[in-house]
């Protein structure tokens, strides 16, 4: 007879048998996002998110990258980066199986603050600040079994991309384009992300490292601290010129709960020029962390549990039936204009899932 620990560890691994969706979490230009009940068994039945290229949109090269994706994303193992389970073709498209992240994207919460000019509480934007240094500090330093480093640079570090649970924790997920050794498609050093999240190096077209991720870390703090945005402006051109001329205003003048020394780990985070920059996530983690250190109180994931159940409650208060309103509560970070028009007639891409597509 096997051990007890045994017959668990055996039912604990045992594959799903089905998923089932519950309810799409979100939708964007080329993907959609599910949340989905994985069974595996009488009582052992747990929650994923499935991201879903949407039939029809995915071109071919958007495919091959998906697929990169996925393979990068199981590779990576860190309690800061969203686990991939799986990833598969499927009815015609391909699908992603997540951990799901229940909560929020730090962009969910960052837009209505500075909508009203709120900053973060302090300490939960360093908590936050400090996670996501801890997911880059990995991903950056990776290196495969053969001992060869896998140059990962996330190129898509922004508030988007960030999630946030009930519980405080703290993901950085989409390696949609990110470099990787472990890549198949695609071109090394390619410029996507968000405009507001580039690097002035990557908007001047000029040679670029992991160290654009650091910059897009060094704007999200600032952006929590401030409670506006650092370089958006009214159209892609002049957020473009905003990032090249790289103007950071003190972050300790403009909110005067910010502690002392903050404006100057920003300095190194948004160094104009890379060369001015933490030579590395470890580098920044560790000055980081000692900053922390003298931080009154110290920071945690209860920081983060508070912001994120308030926004929720919020959220749900304000629910409306309308399909527009319905968008904006699903966390649509950038729906093109004509995909906008498309869910609200209920037609083309945003075709709800049929779950006999996803059994496998
Ligand atoms: N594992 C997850 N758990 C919960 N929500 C998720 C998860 N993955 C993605 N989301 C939600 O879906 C949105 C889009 O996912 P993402 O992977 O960034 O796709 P895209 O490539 O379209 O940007 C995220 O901003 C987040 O709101
Ligand atoms: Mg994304």
């Amino acid at each position: 007879m096997s051990r007890p620990s045994q017959r668990l560890s055996t039912q604990l691994r045992r594959k799903p048998t089905r998923y089932e969706p519950l309810s799409r979490i979100a939708v964007g230009g080329m993907a959609e996002v599910w949340k989905a009940r994985a069974h595996t068994g009488p009582a052992t039945n747990y929650e994923v998110a499935i991201k879903r290229v949407l039939p029809n949109m995915g071109d071919e090269r958007f495919m091959d990258m998906f697929e990169d994706e996925a393979r990068l994303g199981m590779l990576l193992n860190h309690p800061n980066i969203v686990r991939v389970y799986d990833a598969r073709h499927l009815g015609g498209t391909s699908i992603m199986v997540m951990e799901l992240v229940d909560g929020a994207s730090l962009k969910d919460i960052l837009v209505p603050a500075q909508r009203s000019g709120r900053p973060f509480p302090t300490a939960c934007a360093l908590h936050i600040t400090r996670e996501l240094l801890q997911a880059l500090e990995y991903v950056h330093d990776l290196r495969s079994n053969e001992g060869q480093p896998l140059g990962i640079i996330h190129r898509d570090v922004s508030p988007h991309n960030l999630l946030l649970s009930r519980e405080g924790e703290v993901k950085l997920t989409d390696f949609g384009l990110a470099d990787s050794a472990t890549n198949q498609h695609g071109e090394e050093g390619m410029v996507g992300g968000k405009v507001a999240y580039l690097a002035p190096e990557v908007v001047r077209a000029q040679a670029n490292d992991h160290r654009i991720d650091l910059f897009a870390t060094g704007i999200m703090l600032w952006e929590m601290l401030a409670g506006k945005s650092l370089f958006q402006e009214k159209n892609d051109a002049l957020t473009i010129q905003a990032v090249a001329r790289c103007e950071i205003p003190s972050i300790e003048a403009l909110n005067d709960r910010v502690p002392k020394g903050l404006d100057q780990i920003l300095a190194r985070l948004l160094a104009k020029d890379p060369g001015d920059r933490y030579r590395s996530a470890k580098a920044a983690l560790s000055d980081f962390r000692a900053f922390l250190a003298g931080f009154d109180g110290g920071v945690g994931p209860r920081d983060v549990s508070l912001v994120v159940g308030l926004h929720l409650a919020q959220k749900k208060k304000k629910a409306k039936p309308d399909p527009i309103a319905k968008v904006a509560e699903m966390g649509v970070a950038e729906l093109l204009a004509n995909e906008l028009d498309e869910l609200v007639k209920g037609t083309g891409g945003s075709r709800p899932l049929d779950p006999r597509e996803f059994r496998f």
